[in-house]
């Protein structure tokens, strides 16, 4: 099997950190070579441009927004995706266009005719293998943000805008099943990781 472009993504307070533990655990135990990495971020260019694009200080329009979350992720592609990929190693990245199409279109309004335009530019042919898209409502969203400290840029949006983001990302998914594995991220913790180790197991091949 040629090395897999594997993405998680889902609204704020989905579960992800817990979750990317759970897959860091499946991929030791299958000893399989495996890179995990994040967007906005991955490199030093793409943290940097997440620390000014989700400080609650920034000021930037949409269209600057949504060229930022493009720039940190070519400079993620150029320098840590591709090349792991090439190495045979199996690439984790917790987000990637999916959230650009959920919240900079379906949050804040940009038309999803334009993120394609950037996407096919930035990315060539470049999509991912398997996305595991971490499913919860927006008031599961809300509450478990409302318990954090400091809320960034993004998570200070009130419940229509997860609202929106939410159904983005539920349409793509309906859109393109054979890509996505939508996961119920509002059950136990032990639930939701025991889906996606079967999802892993299932689109790795090794469920038999
Ligand atoms: P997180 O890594 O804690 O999920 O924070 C990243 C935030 O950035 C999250 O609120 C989603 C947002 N984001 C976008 O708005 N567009 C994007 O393309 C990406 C990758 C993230």
């Amino acid at each position: 099997m040629k090395p897999q472009f594997i993405t998680l993504d889902g609204i704020d307070g989905a579960g992800k950190s817990t979750n990317l533990a759970a897959i860091k655990v499946w991929f030791e135990r299958r000893g399989l070579p495996v890179l995990f990495t994040r967007e906005p971020g991955g490199t030093a260019l793409g943290e940097a441009l997440r620390e000014i694009l989700l400080n609650p200080a920034t000021k930037a329009g949409l269209r600057a927004e949504t060229m930022m979350m493009f720039a940190a992720r070519m400079q993620h592609i150029e320098e840590v995706i591709l090349p792991a990929l090439s190495d045979g190693i199996h690439v984790v990245s917790d987000r990637f266009t999916d959230a650009t199409f959920a919240y900079q279109g379906g949050g804040r309004g940009m038309p999803s005719e334009d993120i394609e335009i950037l996407e096919h530019w930035v990315q060539g042919g470049l999509k991912p293998d398997l996305t595991l898209l971490l499913d919860v409502p927006p008031e599961v969203s809300m509450a478990r943000i409302g318990q954090m400290r400091e809320k960034d840029r993004f998570e200070q949006e009130e419940a229509g805008f997860f609202k929106r983001v939410r159904q983005v990302y539920l349409q793509r998914a309906g859109r393109q099943p054979e890509r996505y594995a939508v996961i119920d991220g509002s059950r136990s913790p032990e639930a939701v990781g025991h889906q996606i180790e079967m999802t892993l197991d299932g689109h790795f091949g090794l469920n038999v």
